[in-house]
């Protein structure tokens, strides 16, 4: 029997249209689904937006609009935001879809006929950004109301009126227990402390319908009432596959429980507490997992639409393409974390990680393949020793690699698998298979062969991040994935006894276009223009003895790291043969990594005065020229002059 798995992300609020905070937890689930599916698992992804609520009534009333309407005008934003980032949902749930409604009142009806529900008078604050009652605060004196949500920090407003409860204090126990019994139920492990302290404080019982808020589902056989937002917005994991339809009984029992909920932090009290708590109430099993997920933040605080700091995940599309942004989304954002968003980061993840380190070794392959006229490439029976410790390396990766997604810690795995990619330019340029490509043409085969294994490997375990790129790779090696079976194991990845055809393709990552370098004095053509005006005589030409002045020597960059507390300038350590070695800092970081510099040869003002940049002392400096795209270019020399030669 083939081997089930069920996936949910949050259902998002419809006020706006989605920004990158929401394609985050959507694309996460996105991604364990394809993960899923390549090992051969029937694999159901459901996600949708929540849609009733006084958080929503009221956004609808601003914009004259009755709330139906209102919702229906973001819904189609919400589904063409995943189609273009490629996010296969099988669902797409709207909480006032007929099925939900009723589903819902199933559930709140299950809950009254167990004995866990009561009509009481609910008197206490509310949070209506957040959907929230907010507990009275304790302080020394004893008891004081809480005009602040502690959540978001914003106002709350009193609220009195006869209301549902839901007997969540006889909850407590149970929860404790089944934490303790099933410690990764919170991954990360961490996030659980403060739902077990939550816990441990003691459970209050939960509001559960309201008098006051008229766009939400019917309470079962109370007019009057409406189902509080959350727990109707929390059952829709199960109404989505058919929870409360009789004719849906067997689908129902074929998804849950779901091996793996999405949420955010911020939402954690109610999946890791209440949601747990309703299933037990209603004797249905508890999700396996619940992946928590930080904040993309930028400029250190939370994307949200108040603070007007949202980034459009649709622009961002058009700009860098679809498979660029899961990629740099997956690798650069810790899931257990809060993540900076940066643009700067885009670009230098899209023109370093994909663009020189896998798209230029495809490039380069095929490129000497063709022009030596090897387009079959066949394993060899007995491998050397370079090509066969790349194949450890492979076997070890891979192995890391499972361990990392297994934990769903996607940015480590990405990180290993470069680690790998490294690894396997390192044995293409180190082979240097140019230089042996007529005088043996075997070993030139051999080295075609080991790194189109390794490719192979690369893009089978990139396919749930860069699907397109990925079967774009997978295409110009002769292969392609198949849907429906386990890839991953029936490829045997580890064994390297495949035979590969080679085809030209595009170029498979543009790196992004450089804006100007700001800050490096070669990028800035005004300022030096003016200093040199002001300094030279009326007719402008120097003499012999002003450009004996300068003196510029032949260098070889040895070493070079990014300086901290900036995101232009790297420091070099540049070998100026019998001057010694500089250290010489250059606000280049947005044409070139610094790991892109080493072994590069340039050429060096060698008496400019020492000055501090970003705390580090230059000592000269390195001439540059910007290309029509605005990508700054080394002045080099050739192999033939050593270190140290003065220009003259
Ligand atoms: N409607 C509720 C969820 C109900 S689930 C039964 C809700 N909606 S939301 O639209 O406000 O948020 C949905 C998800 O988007 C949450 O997981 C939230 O953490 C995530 N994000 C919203 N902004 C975010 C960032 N800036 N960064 C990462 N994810 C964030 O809460």
């Amino acid at each position: 029997m083939k081997k089930h798995f069920y996936v949910t992300t949050p259902i998002y609020y419809v006020t706006a249209k989605p920004h990158l905070g929401s394609l985050y937890s959507t694309l996460l689930a996105d991604v364990l689904a394809r993960w899923n599916k390549i090992q051969g698992k029937d694999v159901f992804f459901l996600t949708g937006t929540d849609e009733h609520g006084q958080k929503i009534a009221q956004a609808a009333e601003k914009a004259g609009k009755n709330p139906k309407d209102f919702v229906d005008s973001f819904v189609p934003d919400f589904k063409s935001t995943w189609d273009l980032y490629d996010i296969k949902y099988n669902k797409f749930m709207r909480t006032t879809d007929s099925y939900h409604i009723r589903g819902a009142q199933h559930l709140v009806n299950v809950l009254m006929e167990k004995g866990y529900i009561y009509k009481s008078v609910y008197r206490g604050w509310y949070c209506t950004p957040c959907e929230t009652f907010v507990a009275e605060i304790t302080d020394e004196n004893g008891h004081i109301p809480g005009p602040q949500c502690p959540d978001c920090g914003r106002d709350t407003h009193i609220i009195s009126e006869e209301s549902y409860f839901f007997k969540l204090s006889a909850f407590g126990d149970k929860l404790l227990n089944f934490y303790k019994q099933n410690p990764h139920f919170i991954v990360p492990k961490e996030r659980s402390h403060e739902v077990i302290s939550f816990v441990e404080s003691g459970l209050k019982d939960l509001s559960i319908s309201r008098t006051t808020v008229k766009w939400g589902v019917p309470f079962p056989n109370e007019p009057l009432h409406t189902v509080y937002v959350w727990v109707e917005a929390l059952s829709n994991y199960i109404t989505g596959i058919g929870y409360g339809q009789p004719d849906k009984h067997n689908e129902f029992n074929q998804w849950w429980p779901a091996d793996v909920q999405i949420l955010g932090k911020d939402i954690i009290r109610f999946h890791a507490v209440y949601w747990p708590a309703i299933l037990i109430a209603a004797d249905l099993p508890l999700p396996k997992k619940l992946l928590v997920h930080g904040w993309i933040k930028v400029d250190k605080q939370k994307m949200s639409k108040s603070l007007g700091n949202v980034i459009d995940p649709i622009e961002l599309q058009a700009k860098y393409g679809t498979d660029p942004i899961r990629y740099y989304l997956l690798r650069q954002i810790p899931i257990n974390q809060d993540g900076d968003f940066s643009i700067t980061d885009v670009e230098n993840r899209i023109a370093s990680d994909l663009a020189n380190d896998l798209g230029n070794l495809l490039n380069r392959m095929v490129a000497l393949a063709e022009k030596y006229n090897v387009m079959e490439v066949s394993a060899v029976v007995k491998w050397n020793t370079a090509s066969d410790s790349l194949h450890d390396e492979s076997v070890q990766m891979i192995q890391e690699f499972y361990a990392h997604m297994d934990d769903s810690m996607f940015h480590l795995a990405l990180a290993r698998l470069w680690k790998f990619i490294h690894a396997t330019n390192a044995y293409f340029h180190g082979q240097e298979p140019w230089k042996i490509a007529q005088s043996n043409p075997a070993l030139f085969k051999e080295i075609l062969s080991a790194t189109c294994h390794s490719l192979h490997i690369i893009a089978l375990l990139l396919l749930p991040v860069m699907p397109h790129k990925m079967e774009d790779l997978l295409a110009s090696i002769g292969m392609h994935f198949e849907q429906g079976k386990d890839t991953l194991e029936s490829e045997q990845l580890q064994n390297w006894d495949r035979h590969f055809t080679l085809k030209k393709i595009p170029t498979l990552f543009e790196k992004p276009l450089r804006e100007v370098v700001e800050g490096s004095s070669m990028s800035q053509p005004e300022k030096t223009e003016n200093l040199i005006t002001a300094q030279l005589p009326e007719n402008n030409y120097i003499t012999i003895e002003d450009v004996a002045k300068v003196q510029l020597h032949t260098g070889t960059i040895e070493a070079c790291v990014a300086v901290e507390n900036s995101d232009k300038l790297v420091q070099m350590t540049v070998n100026l043969g019998d001057l010694g070695k500089r250290t010489i800092l250059a606000g280049i970081r947005k044409s070139y990594q610094p790991e892109e510099l080493v072994g590069k040869r340039g050429l060096f003002i060698t008496n400019l005065k020492p000055r501090k940049m970003a705390g580090t002392e230059s000592q000269g400096m390195m001439l540059v020229a910007e290309d029509e795209t605005g990508k700054v270019q080394l002045v080099q020399f050739p192999d033939v002059v050593k270190n140290g030669v003065r220009l003259k």
